[in-house]
């Protein structure tokens, strides 16, 4: 294993034995077991460890941002939950989703204890800035509450620009990224320029890694329901793509399988040849890396040290990411 590999393995850990911690009481049984369930099951842990990264980079200490790091991944866990049952997903994590395990009214609930646990974990964090820190917090939430509005409204539109499909995976996605790395800069107690780098690298990374998780939407490996965007309508960048550069013919036929009020298996494999046919994969993996590159520019602002390595190298481990 490479460095940066067991690094982030290390740390990964570290987050695991963290949210063991969080939910030891047991009863009632029907809130605990589903947070426990949720907790338990195995993320990426991207979110904490680029908050951790971010602190350790701009100068600052892991133990010094450690309940701040649980706090955005049961925050991330939360709007999980709640996605799911936007989203009507069975799948996540290769398991099954709460509201398919228990029922909706427990899958709420279990999203509404997380909120109050993540805050209860960013509360404990010890600086001067903390005010600022939760008012970070919270705008990201209310970001990201716009964010999965829009990916909602966008379900019953058939026509939505680049631009529209940008601003809604800001806010959805790259907002939590974001406000990770703010965090962790504000912590360490970096100002200004520094600031707006970490914060420019979540937002350029947060784009690729959702525009990624549209095209892994299409991939068996990715542990959630395959083809979930076609089947819900999803405005996703393939989509937009796919109809900005398909001749007439295909048009028709692509507006035709969105025009069904159900849409089968049969139609995502024909929807996904679209995507094929129009080069549209091919183009979503440009944008990708393109992203990638523009958040590694904004990193090279930032003082040489391992913590800022290794924010660079995270970037190339979300690149070839599988789930
Ligand atoms: C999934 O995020 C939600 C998106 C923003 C696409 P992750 O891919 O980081 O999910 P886990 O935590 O690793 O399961
Ligand atoms: C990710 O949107 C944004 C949030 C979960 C807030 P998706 O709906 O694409 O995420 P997945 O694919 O279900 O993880
Ligand atoms: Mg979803
Ligand atoms: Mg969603
Ligand atoms: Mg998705």
């Amino acid at each position: 294993m490479n460095d940066f590999k067991q690094r982030f393995a290390n740390y990964r850990n570290l987050i695991n034995q963290q949210l063991e911690k969080v939910a030891r009481k047991k009863l009632p049984v029907s809130f605990y077991e589903p947070v426990r369930y949720v907790l338990q099951t195995e993320g990426k842990r991207i979110r904490p460890i680029l908050l951790i990264l971010a602190c350790e980079a701009a100068g600052g200490h892991v133990e010094d941002c450690l309940d701040a790091a649980i706090a955005v991944e049961l925050l991330h866990n939360f709007t999980l939950v709640h996605d799911d049952i936007m989203d009507q997903d069975d799948l996540r994590r290769g398991k099954e989703t709460v509201h398919k395990k228990w029922d909706e009214a427990t899958a709420i609930l279990t999203g509404d204890g997380l909120v109050a646990l993540s805050y209860l974990h960013l509360l404990l964090t010890k600086s001067e800035r903390i005010q600022q820190i939760a008012r970070i917090f919270t705008e990201g939430i209310i970001d990201l509450c716009e964010g999965q509005a829009l990916d909602k409204e966008f379900e019953n539109q058939n026509h939505i620009s680049v631009e529209q499909y940008l601003e809604m995976i800001e806010k959805k996605t790259a907002r939590l990224l974001m406000l990770c790395t703010e965090i962790g800069g504000e912590i360490a107690g970096a100002r200004g320029e520094q600031i707006s780098d970490l914060r420019e690298y979540a937002r350029q990374l947060g784009l690729a890694f959702q525009i990624q998780d549209d095209v892994l939407d299409m991939e068996i490996t990715s542990g959630k329901t395959f083809g979930s965007d076609i089947r819900q309508k999803k405005k996703t960048l393939l989509y937009v793509h796919a109809l900005n550069n398909a001749d007439d013919k295909i048009k028709q036929k692509f507006l035709k399988i969105y025009q069904k009020k159900q849409i089968d298996s049969e139609d995502i494999q024909q929807v996904r040849s679209i995507f094929e046919s129009t080069g549209t994969l091919k183009f979503a993996h440009e944008e990708v890396k393109s992203r990638i590159l523009q958040a590694e520019r904004h990193v090279n602002n930032l003082p040489e040290n391992q913590a800022q390595r290794d924010l660079k190298q995270l970037l190339t481990y979300i690149l070839n990411r599988k789930s």
